[in-house]
């Protein structure tokens, strides 16, 4: 497995490109099946996810062409309704398959996804929607086996559940009748769904609220559509340019999906100005401990709680992180300490005592947003780090090295 090695002590200078979103390109590209025709996405992230969601895509039948950043997916000729075990386990977005298949073709066999490396991850909310919508759910041997039709109904998720909010949303498009989803997640990936299935001839109503109004239609068409760029790939590298003290462009990054961490970034004293092109962002003088609790959008994402509590790791002062959407995404605490990041844990709330300058150790990749926080204080720490399993990392995020690398990180990946 490969490993990543890196001399910490540079401030990162200089532009780094934001990808396309990994999380608004997953339900894009489910979303395609639902048109017989080819759908063409652009702006999309070279991500270990994103290879797998075609290879779950192509299972059904259907032909997904990477090019020059583009996919395209020929969804003319689906074959197989089903989204297997292999897949599904690796990557639970691919659990999206059970929305697209069941708004395509009336059925659909997929496989429960697996917990993860915080905790048992329920589908619960997924399923009572689309029993909801009619569809007659039964579970064999770990594949969740549903028929349709899809009538249209008031649902009210429990949860504003950002999976569940696209799966339901990918089977209400062809429900017969009216469909009225309330609570819903308003992440901006959701928004950019809404966005192309009403290109593709869906009629939805509500976006940017916590009500969506579904109006069922015969058939959708293929279009073209853009990726909006990821705010938590920004979110990272901000974090990476504040700790290091140093000085960097994110090129494309929309300020606009970012606005509760740039609040949170700005109380604790990082500098950063909007420009035409991105966000500029400084790391200079201190930095001061800021509490974050994360929320649904547009609250603290989760996806950045773990880069900012090593943000905090040199803030001066006692901060709080408090995680209440998954209560145990913490198993970055006890591979941050092994940097001597001083951090106490109560349930899900770490307390940060800061600052404190890290020295290189060797460390452990548990899940994505956890390898990111590593990667970060890494390069803030003094000597040299190891970070081992990074092929978590790898599932979200674009060209890792080369991007740091531009940016004046001493980093290299190591094959073990
Ligand atoms: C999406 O996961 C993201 N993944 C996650 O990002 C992100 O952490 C999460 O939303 C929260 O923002 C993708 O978009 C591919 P949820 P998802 O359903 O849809 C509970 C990353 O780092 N819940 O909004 O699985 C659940 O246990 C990944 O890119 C139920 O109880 O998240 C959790 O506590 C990691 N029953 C909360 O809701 C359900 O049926 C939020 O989960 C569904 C969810």
């Amino acid at each position: 497995m490969d490993k990543l090695i890196i001399e910490g002590g540079m401030p990162l200078q200089g532009e780094v490109q934001i990808a396309g979103a990994k999380n608004a390109a997953l339900p894009l590209m489910a979303a395609a099946l639902l048109a017989d025709g080819q759908t063409t996405l652009h702006n999309m992230p070279s991500l270990v996810d994103v290879k797998t969601m075609a290879r779950v895509i192509d299972w059904t039948g259907a032909k997904t062409t990477f090019e020059n950043g583009s996919l395209t997916i020929d969804a003319s000729d689906i074959n197989r309704i089903e989204a297997p075990y292999e897949l599904v386990k690796t990557m639970r977005a691919s659990f999206y398959m059970l929305g697209a298949l069941l708004g395509r073709a009336g059925e659909a066999k997929v496989s429960l996804p697996g917990g993860c490396a915080w905790g048992p991850r329920p589908v619960d909310i997924h399923l009572s929607g689309m029993r909801a919508l009619g569809a007659e759910i039964e579970l064999d041997q770990g594949y969740i086996i549903a028929k349709g039709p899809l009538r249209g109904n008031n649902v009210v998720l429990d949860f504003p559940s950002v999976g569940a909010t696209v799966n339901l949303l990918l089977a209400a498009v062809r429900a017969e009748g009216e469909t009225v989803l309330e609570n819903v997640a308003r992440e901006p990936e959701i928004t950019s769904l809404v966005s192309m299935l009403n290109s593709m001839g869906a009629r939805i109503t509500g976006e940017r609220t916590s009500t969506l109004k579904i109006h069922g239609v015969d058939s959708l068409h293929a279009v073209t559509e853009t990726v909006i760029p990821d705010r938590i790939e920004a979110g990272t590298y901000l974090v990476a340019a504040a700790l290091t003290a140093g000085d960097v462009t994110l090129k494309s990054a929309e300020p606009e999906h970012l606005t509760m961490v740039l609040a949170k970034a700005a109380e604790a004293g990082v500098k950063f100005t909007v420009t035409t092109d991105g966000i500029r962002v400084e790391g200079r003088g201190a930095l001061r401990a800021v509490d974050v609790e994360t929320a649904v959008y547009p609250g603290f994402p989760t996806d950045m709680q773990a880069q900012w509590m090593t943000l905090m790791t040199g803030a001066d002062g006692v901060s709080l992180v408090v995680d209440t959407i998954y209560q145990d995404r913490f198993a970055h605490v006890s591979e941050l300490q092994r940097l001597g990041a001083r951090v106490s844990m109560k349930e899900n709330v770490a307390r940060i005592h800061g600052p404190v300058r890290m020295r290189g150790a060797q460390v452990m990749s548990t899940d994505l947003r956890a390898s990111a926080s590593l990667v970060i204080a890494a390069l803030a720490a003094e000597g040299t780090t190891e970070i081992s399993r990074i092929y978590h990392l790898d599932r979200g995020y674009e060209n890792l090295e080369s991007k740091l690398e531009m940016l004046g990180a001493k980093i290299k990946r190591v094959s073990d």
